[in-house]
C-alpha cells in the first residue's frame, strides 16, 4: 500500500496550508512553558508506559499542558489497522510522528511510549520537528529483565512462537546511537528515572526549575 504519492508530499495537489491564528509561541508565553515531544523508546516491558506516565504526572502536577500518547492504546484506534511487520511499524511511528508535531504546535509537551524498533523511523519523527523539538529517551532495560518482568505474558507467547515479529525475540530492536537521554529503566527506581528526564527538561529550557 503506497499511502504518499512521493515521499513527504500529499496525495491531493488542490490543497493549501492554512497559517494558524495562534501561534505556539504565543501559547508557550501564556502557558509559561514550551511545548517539546519526548519520545520514549524501548524493548516491550522496558517501563517506557510507566516512565512517561510518572513523568505526566509529575508535569501535570506542576501546571504543564501535557499528553500522553501510548502503544497499546494508540493500536486501538487511530492504528488499530496496523499489524507488527516492518511496514506497519513504520507508519504506525509515521502516523505518531505527525500527531506529536501537532500537539507540540498546540503548545504541548507530548510524551510517546511506543516501541519504535527501528532507529530511520525515529529518526524520520525526529526530522519533522525543529533542532531541541524532539528529545529521544533510551529505556535501556536488558531483554532478560524485560522477558522476567513479562508483565502482559507476551514474551512466553512469543517464545512458543504464539506471536511472530516480537520485538527482541523474533524482530530487531535498534538502540539508540544518539538519544538526549539513557534512563535504566532496568535497574535504577521509577522515582530517579522520573527526576532524571524532569532535569533533562529543565536543562533544555523546556520548564522552569520549580525550585528556583
Ligand atoms: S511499534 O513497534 O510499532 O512501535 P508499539 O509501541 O505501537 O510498537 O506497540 C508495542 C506494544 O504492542 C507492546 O508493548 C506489546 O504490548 C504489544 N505487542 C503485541 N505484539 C507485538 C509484537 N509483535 N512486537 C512488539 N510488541 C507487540
Amino acid at each position: 500500500m503506497n499511502i504518499l504519492k512521493e515521499e513527504g508530499l500529499p496525495k491531493s495537489d488542490n490543497i493549501v496550508w492554512h497559517q494558524a491564528s495562534v501561534n505556539r509561541e504565543s501559547r508557550s508565553i501564556e502557558r509559561g512553558h514550551k511545548s517539546v515531544i519526548i519520545w520514549f523508546t524501548g524493548l516491550s516491558g522496558s517501563g517506557k508506559s510507566t516512565l512517561a506516565n510518572a513523568v505526566n504526572i509529575a508535569l501535570f502536577n506542576s501546571g504543564i499542558s501535557t499528553y500522553v500518547l501510548d502503544g497499546d492504546n494508540i493500536r486501538h484506534g487511530l492504528c488499530k489497522d496496523l499489524g507488527f511487520s516492518d511496514f506497519d511499524r513504520e507508519e504506525n511511528i509515521r502516523r505518531i510522528g505527525e500527531v506529536s508535531k501537532l500537539f507540540l504546535d498546540a503548545g504541548i509537551v507530548v510524551l510517546t511510549a511506543f516501541v519504535s524498533p527501528f532507529r530511520a523511523d525515529r529518526e524520520k519523527a525526529r526530522d519533522l520537528v525543529g533542532k531541541g523539538d524532539f528529545i529521544e529517551i533510551y529505556c535501556a532495560a536488558d531483554l532478560k529483565v524485560c522477558e522476567k518482568r513479562d508483565t502482559k505474558g507476551l514474551y512466553a507467547k512469543a517464545r512458543k512462537g504464539e506471536i511472530k515479529d516480537f520485538t527482541g525475540i523474533s524482530s530487531p530492536y535498534e538502540e539508540p546511537e544518539f538519544p538526549e537521554l539513557i534512563v535504566n529503566t532496568g535497574s535504577e527506581t521509577l522515582q530517579d528515572s522520573v527526576q532524571l528526564v524532569i532535569n533533562k527538561l529543565i536543562d533544555m529550557d523546556i520548564i522552569k526549575d520549580q525550585k528556583n
